[in-house]
């Protein structure tokens, strides 16, 4: 019992000086934005997350062609917010090519076999794939403060 105690104290130990070490060490650019701007930014974020969300249980339904539409509407297409003009050309790189996967993605869900045959699941499941691909990566190369 008692070495068990200490293995546990171990790996503890260890998780708590790995957490230290990404945080100060964090590689990810930083984008200063107005406090404002950064609060509409993150909200617009959190739409994101919604909107893949939708789309996934419309896909998982077999409602292709309204996953499309709501991809289309949701993610493929500016909102005019007017973020874009805070941000770092290399942002908004990644910001068109996440719009244009969505809009890829929608063109899929049009042409597709409905319902879906295998192939038609495989080019589903890629397309959406070439979306989170665009939020993982823009993940890992900014933040914002
Ligand atoms: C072009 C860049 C970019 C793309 C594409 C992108 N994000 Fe983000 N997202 C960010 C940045 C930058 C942050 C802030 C991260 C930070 O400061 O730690 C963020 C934050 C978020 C947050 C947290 C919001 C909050 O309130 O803190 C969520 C949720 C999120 N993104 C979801 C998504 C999803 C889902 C996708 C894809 C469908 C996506 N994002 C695509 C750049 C992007």
């Amino acid at each position: 019992m008692r070495v068990l105690g200490l293995g546990r104290l171990a790996v503890l130990t260890i998780a708590a000086t790995a957490t230290v070490a990404v945080a100060s060490e964090d590689p990810r650019i930083r984008i200063d934005l107005p406090p404002d701007v950064r609060e509409t930014f993150l909200e617009h974020m959190r739409t994101h997350m919604t909107s893949l969300d939708e789309v996934l249980q419309l896909v998982g339904s077999g409602r292709l062609r309204e996953a499309g539409a709501l991809a289309r509407k949701e993610m493929a297409i500016g909102q005019g917010l007017g973020i874009g003009r805070h941000m770092p050309p290399e942002f908004r790189e990644m910001g068109f090519a996440f719009h244009r996967a969505a809009d890829d993605f929608a063109k899929v869900t049009a042409t597709v076999a409905d319902p879906p045959d295998a192939a038609a699941w495989k080019a589903l499941v890629a397309g959406l794939a070439a979306i989170t691909t665009q939020c993982a990566g823009c993940h890992g190369a900014f933040r914002v403060r």
